[in-house]
């Protein structure tokens, strides 16, 4: 595998895989209604000599070497989009209402699908397999998709799985990435206040839960400060509060969900443990009854030492020394990719994408759009990934 030649299979691709990202660009669909994006992808994949099959219903698996004795590497990327508006103007606006691509997986799932071109030409000269791991429903639709492909045995026989995300926060040409914990544990938290409405001129009839409900969003702040110690380690953000529809009833009652991020389970444990306490404490201070939901979400995201000193060691040859860090990591975002670092040594890495003077919108803003740039950036990243465990026999 001469990697200089794969590079320039790469660029001789570069306008067709523009193309091919702002073609997914206009037609985002969200986690497991991929099938136009899955078509897209499996046709590419035939052209390139790949035998892909499906997974968890819209993703899809595909080999470069099945019968490859030695050991096989994973690539992933996700390919679902989010249930919102696009508000930009660009040529290849999303064309489906109410979807949009605006946490660039069009972007990884182009790199990949370049990767996997590049990959097919030196198909007989790598000592090992390149698993492909086209994902649907990272977005957390139904527990997303790793969990389904992990499941359906994508990453049986694989020795260690690498996968990639854009993030406008950090600058561009930066790489970003660390071992240990990276992005964190999901939970999110449902909490209903039922008091006694009433006449809201007469506050000695009723039980307002509306009372009750803010005493408990102001008390909730205090899980982190005073129920952890100074190493932190965990947010908690209540982010919906529904309750009363007009200005003088007091409702019966009140609901609250919000969203709990940590990174280890003694610390996700103890939060819990004190939201317990704080909602049912300040249930029985304002005689209302209350009900705590919790919902798990992903796991905390391990990358594994050696996987990331690869990266980093490739981000110094491609980007430059001093272009790579671990600065604001572990972040409070939730991925899961973490399943597939569950299951094998894994590592989830963050290619910048902030332009320098410039309000770069972040991941999930309307106007987000994926940097183009970033495709023979990303590629290279997987191309070097594969020689440097492939090529020189280092992984078993
Ligand atoms: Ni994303």
């Amino acid at each position: 595998m001469i990697i200089e030649n794969l590079l320039r299979e790469t660029e001789s691709l570069r306008e067709t895989l523009i193309a091919v990202r702002h073609d997914l660009h206009a037609h985002p669909e969200i986690g497991f209604e991929e099938h136009r994006t899955q078509k897209v992808v499996r046709e590419w994949l035939h052209k390139f000599g790949y035998t892909p099959r499906d997974s968890a219903g819209t993703g899809l698996v595909a080999d470069l070497c099945p019968d490859s004795k030695g050991p096989t590497i994973a690539l992933r990327a996700d390919m679902d989009a989010l249930p919102m508006e696009e508000t930009t103007d660009l040529p290849y606006r999303s064309v489906n209402p109410g979807r949009a691509h605006k946490c660039g997986h069009d972007g990884h799932t182009t790199i990949l699908m370049g990767a996997a071109a590049a990959l097919a030409q030196c198909r007989d000269t790598l000592d090992g397999n390149v698993r492909l791991l086209f994902q649907p429903a990272e977005e957390g639709v139904r527990g997303g998709g790793a969990r389904v492909m992990v499941d359906e045995g994508a990453l049986e026989g694989v020795s260690e799985v690498y996968g990639l995300h854009s993030w406008p926060a950090w600058p561009k040409g930066e790489l970003r990435v660390a071992a240990g914990p990276v992005m964190a544990q999901v939970h999110t938290f449902y909490i209903s206040v039922r008091g006694k409405g009433g006449h809201g001129s007469q506050p000695q009839s009723s039980r307002d839960p509306i009372l009750a409900s803010s005493h408990l969003v102001t008390s909730l702040q205090s899980v982190v400060s005073r129920g952890l110690g100074f190493e932190g380690g965990a947010v908690v953000s209540v982010c919906s509060f529904n309750a009363g529809t007009t200005s003088n009833v007091t409702p019966d009652d009140a609901r609250l969900s919000g969203t709990i991020r940590s990174f280890s389970k003694p610390t996700s444990e103890r939060v819990l443990e004190r939201m317990r306490e704080i909602t049912q404490g300040t249930a029985n201070t304002f005689g209302v009854e209350v009900e705590f939901e919790v919902e798990e979400g992903f796991p905390v995201l391990v990358n594994n030492s050696e996987c990331a000193e690869v990266v980093a060691r490739i981000g110094e040859k491609v980007l430059g020394q001093g272009a790579v860090s671990s600065r604001d990591l572990p972040m409070a975002g939730g991925e899961d990719f973490a399943y597939y670092a569950q299951n094998k040594p894994s590592v989830f890495f963050f290619l910048g994408a902030g332009i320098e003077g410039e309000d770069t919108p972040t991941c999930h803003h309307t106007d987000f759009d994926f940097d183009d740039d970033l495709i023979p950036v990303g590629i290279e990243f997987f191309l070097r990934i594969i020689a440097d465990r492939l090529e020189d026999g280092v992984v078993s």
